[in-house]
């Protein structure tokens, strides 16, 4: 049986372009036996007609907070308890800074404060908006409050302009949607993830860095919002797609990982530290370009802070799920790492070039954690990720029966 068969969905819609992509998403969960209720705002009724997503809905529209014909019947806190899940699809950056500051001033932003229903967003507008410090923090103060956003996805934009800021395609919104309402095994859980390698400057142009692709980190990321879980990744300089229903944060040296961790750490349940953080930066960072002058030349480096073994000493701390990549004796490394970090379990892998590991497509693993381990064979990032992330979940499981 389909998944959002039967489930009560609100599709808010608010002012923008991508608005003519709500009567596909409409049809698609009509499709999936949903019951929807659109509820348009005024800008986004410039964009898509009442009558447009009544037909396809099959129910009337709600427009207006001051209704009398509707507040009648079913008002709009009866509408707000009404909802299983609030979808705002999509969401303009007025919409956002509306939400984020609490405003009760229309229909929509009255009953996203109104309901107890979960509410995602699906953002769409121009990049430079969406790169904007206030939608930026609009976007990470509602994501603190337990608002999902879902995408936007990068690419063309209507208005001729190239960047992210493309609300995610009706097909992908629908898919997160049924898996939203997949009970997985780590629902309700949210999990922090480090991935991908660190870049540490030496002057304006160069860096220390290393060959870490980030492919694991965001196959775990995939496997872990697959398994139920909320998931906040936090990516060092990576040329991947965000997986769908992660929230990324990206961030370049291993100063500014520790500090987006730390920031967001509080309150999660499960920390895994799968990125490549350099453990060293140089000590002082050239203003300008370094020059040849000399056929020697030493740069000197000072230790950066282990983010696992930070977040492993928290008073609060969560699960930790640390990896150590080593090019020999993986598992007798990584044991001593998991005491040392005092983390609860550690994925050991062989990295080099004859072994496999970074910048590859596959990988092998050894999960270790205190009393037992597994070996998980070589194969894709992908499966060995879903397979993680099933250990993991017994393992956090049974810390917590304990
Ligand atoms: O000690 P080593 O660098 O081998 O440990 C690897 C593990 O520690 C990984 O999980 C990595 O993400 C984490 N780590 C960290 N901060 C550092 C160094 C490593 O979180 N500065």
């Amino acid at each position: 049986m389909n998944v959002l068969a039967g489930k009560k969905l609100l599709l808010g819609v608010t002012g923008g372009i991508a608005a003519y992509k709500s009567v596909e998403l409409v049809r698609l969960l009509r499709k999936s036996a949903a019951e929807v209720q659109v509820v348009l705002t005024g800008a986004a009724s410039q964009f898509v007609t009442p009558m447009t997503l009544q037909a396809v809905s099959g129910r009337p529209v709600r427009q207006d907070l001051f209704d009398p014909a509707h507040e009648a019947a079913m008002g709009h806190i009866e509408l707000a308890r009404w909802a299983d899940l609030v979808l705002v699809a999509p969401a303009s950056a007025s919409f956002m800074a509306r939400l984020a500051n609490g405003f009760a001033d229309n229909l929509l932003s009255t009953l996203c404060l109104a309901t107890a229903a979960p509410i995602v967003l699906a953002p769409a507008m121009n990049q430079q908006m969406w790169q904007n410090a206030a939608t930026r923090d609009n976007a990470s103060l509602l994501v603190r409050r337990g608002v999902e956003l879902w995408g936007p996805a990068s690419g063309d934009q209507a208005c001729g302009e190239v960047g992210p800021g493309r609300m995610l395609e009706p097909e992908a919104l629908l898919s997160q949607l049924c898996s939203r309402f997949t009970q997985g095994p780590l629902a309700g859980v949210r999990v922090l993830l480090t991935a991908g390698p660190t870049r540490e400057p030496l002057d304006p142009v160069r860096f220390i860095g290393n060959r870490s692709s980030g492919k694991m980190g965001f196959a775990l990321a995939r496997a872990f919002t697959g398994a139920g879980a909320r998931v906040e990744l936090i990516a060092g300089p990576v040329t991947l797609d965000t997986p769908a229903g992660v929230e990324r944060v990206d961030v370049e040296t291993a100063g500014e990982m520790e500090q987006a961790v730390m920031a967001r750490v509080k309150g999660c349940d499960i920390f895994v530290g799968c990125a490549a953080v350099a453990d060293y930066r140089p000590d002082a960072v050239a203003d300008q370009k370094i020059k040849k002058n000399s056929d020697r030349m030493e740069i000197r480096l000072v230790r950066n802070a282990d983010i696992l073994a930070g977040v492993a000493a928290l008073p609060d701390a969560p699960f930790t799920v640390g990896f150590a990549a080593e090019t020999q004796d993986p598992e007798e490394y990584a044991e001593k790492k998991r005491i040392a970090k005092r983390v609860n379990m550690i994925a050991a892998n062989l990295v080099g070039a004859r072994q496999g590991g970074f910048e590859r497509d596959e990988n092998a693993l050894t999960l270790i954690w205190d009393g037992g381990r597994e070996q998980l064979p070589m194969t894709d990032k992908v499966s060995l990720a879903e397979k993680l992330v099933s250990l993991i979940a017994e393992h956090y499981e049974n810390r917590h029966s304990a």
